[in-house]
């Protein structure tokens, strides 16, 4: 009881001290809608985010025209101007200048694939069924654009002709670091974005009765077309965030693993069953290896790359899944839903809230003060034995 007014006492503290934070920014953001396109419509979304520091600035390009949700950083001087020239409805893009540095993902397939071993893990061997997403009519469902938050929720539904269900994709972008809202909550910096992905009520193939969904993305950087992405599986000190999972996925660009220069996706190995997510509807997420790939011509990530020297644009990609074994594959729930951050420099590390320095100087507080206080008593009681009181002496 009392362990629990200490924690509302101390979350009150640190919801004020966190508002308080909110508002000293990293970066200034300014973002425009489809920049310069006389024919776009509503079924047009291109964002464009730019993020100044102190030093450099981070443009993020969020694309849907293509219709394949589309992530693009690129980190520049402040004095880069990105200019958007569209043909019709097809972006291109111009810089004023060279830029230092830069990447992307995109989420251009969904698999449904029969775990015939059941275990959550996307395999080659399994019967599979590729859904690219540039066949999907994406729809703007709310789209916030302040100067302290940037955020855009894009809906799709039907995977094809037969099979029915919506794909909901939300990027945010919040410019100071914190723990985000929602389970995992993951870390969000200036440099970063934040994206959820859920899948809901899709329609299982009728011969798949072990039927699961997997993404596949696209990792690209402008680093040497030989390097490789780095992932790595990290044990966090504690579980103080989210609850079960002391795991971090990292997977970093050649540039960020060397110099913490380049690019990362962060992750925890985990996924939601349920609209409110929660431990007890929590299920695996899964990586595969990388492989080098290609990129399609009429994407916008090669209208982009294009301004780069070939042989320094690593393309790669990999397919993310999720489940456990003996959960029922994706028919027993109908929903996923999984979070990651994308973003520049150094993956954040989670630091010990107040609340644990907290408890962690309570816990060890009590007994050095205890073993103090002993030791200042038995040296005082010592010293007394030793010199009397004087005043005691002069009454004798
Ligand atoms: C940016 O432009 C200003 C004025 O044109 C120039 O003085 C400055 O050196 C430039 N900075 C960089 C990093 O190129
Ligand atoms: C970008 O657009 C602005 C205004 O339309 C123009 O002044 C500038 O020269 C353009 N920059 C590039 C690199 O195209
Ligand atoms: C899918 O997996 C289930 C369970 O392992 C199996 O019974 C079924 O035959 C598989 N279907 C196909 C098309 O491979
Ligand atoms: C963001 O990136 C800049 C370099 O571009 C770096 O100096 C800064 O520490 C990064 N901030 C965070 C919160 O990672
Ligand atoms: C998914 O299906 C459930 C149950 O039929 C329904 O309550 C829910 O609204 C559906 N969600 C979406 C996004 O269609
Ligand atoms: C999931 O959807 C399938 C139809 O695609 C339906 O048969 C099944 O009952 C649904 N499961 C839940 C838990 O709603
Ligand atoms: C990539 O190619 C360059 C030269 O083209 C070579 O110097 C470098 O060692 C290669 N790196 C790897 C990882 O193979
Ligand atoms: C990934 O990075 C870690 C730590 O920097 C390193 O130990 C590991 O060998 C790297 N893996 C690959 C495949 O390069
Ligand atoms: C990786 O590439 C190999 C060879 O091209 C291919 O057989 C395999 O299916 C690919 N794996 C993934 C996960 O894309
Ligand atoms: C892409 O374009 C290049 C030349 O611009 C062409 O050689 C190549 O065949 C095209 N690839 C596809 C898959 O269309």
């Amino acid at each position: 009881m009392l362990f629990l007014t200490i924690k509302m006492y101390f979350s009150t503290l640190l919801f004020i001290l966190s508002i308080s934070v909110a508002y000293s920014q990293d970066r200034k953001i300014t973002s425009i809608l489809n920049p310069d396109c006389n024919a776009c419509t509503d079924f047009d979304t291109l964002l464009y985010i730019r993020a100044d520091g102190a030093h450099d600035s981070i443009h993020q390009v969020w694309d849907f025209t293509r219709r394949t949700p589309t992530v693009i950083f690129l980190i520049s001087s402040l004095n880069l101007t990105l200019n958007v020239t569209w043909n019709s409805e097809t972006p291109k893009f111009t810089f004023s200048e060279e830029p230092k540095y830069s990447f992307a993902i995109a989420i251009d397939k969904i698999y449904e694939y029969n775990d015939t071993e059941d275990n959550g893990h996307f395999d080659d061997r399994y019967p599979q069924r590729p859904y690219p997403l540039n066949d999907l009519l994406w729809i703007r469902q709310d789209l916030v654009q302040s100067n302290n938050e940037v955020k855009l929720i894009m809906r799709a539904h039907h995977l094809n002709d037969y099979q029915k269900g919506t794909i909901e994709i939300k990027l945010d972008l919040l410019p100071y670091q914190d723990y985000a809202v929602d389970l995992p909550h993951l870390i969000h910096t200036s440099n970063s974005t934040l994206i959820d992905v859920n899948l809901v009520n899709l329609t299982c193939s009728e011969d798949y009765q072990a039927s699961r969904f997997a993404l596949h993305f696209l990792l690209v950087s402008t680093d040497r077309k030989n390097d490789t992405m780095n992932y790595t599986m990290r044990k966090s000190l504690d579980d103080e965030h989210t609850p079960g999972v002391f795991e971090i996925v990292e997977i970093v660009t050649p540039a960020s693993r060397r110099r913490g220069v380049g690019g990362f996706l962060q992750f925890r190995p985990v996924a939601y069953t349920q609209p409110q997510r929660g431990v007890s509807v929590s299920t695996s997420a899964h990586v595969s290896h990388f492989n080098r790939t290609e990129l399609r011509n009429d994407s916008t990530l090669k209208t982009f790359y294009r301004h780069f020297d070939r042989d320094n644009v690593l393309v790669q990609d990999m397919v993310v899944s999720f489940g456990d074994a003996a959960d029922g594959y994706y028919k027993q729930q109908n929903y996923t839903s999984w979070s990651f951050t994308v973003g520049h420099g150094t993956p954040p590390k989670e630091g010990f809230s107040l609340f644990v320095i907290m408890i962690i100087s309570i816990g060890l507080g009590i007994p050095v003060t205890l073993a103090l206080s002993s030791v200042v008593y038995l040296v005082v009681r010592k010293y007394k034995h030793r010199n009397p009181p004087t005043r005691l002496l002069n009454d004798e």
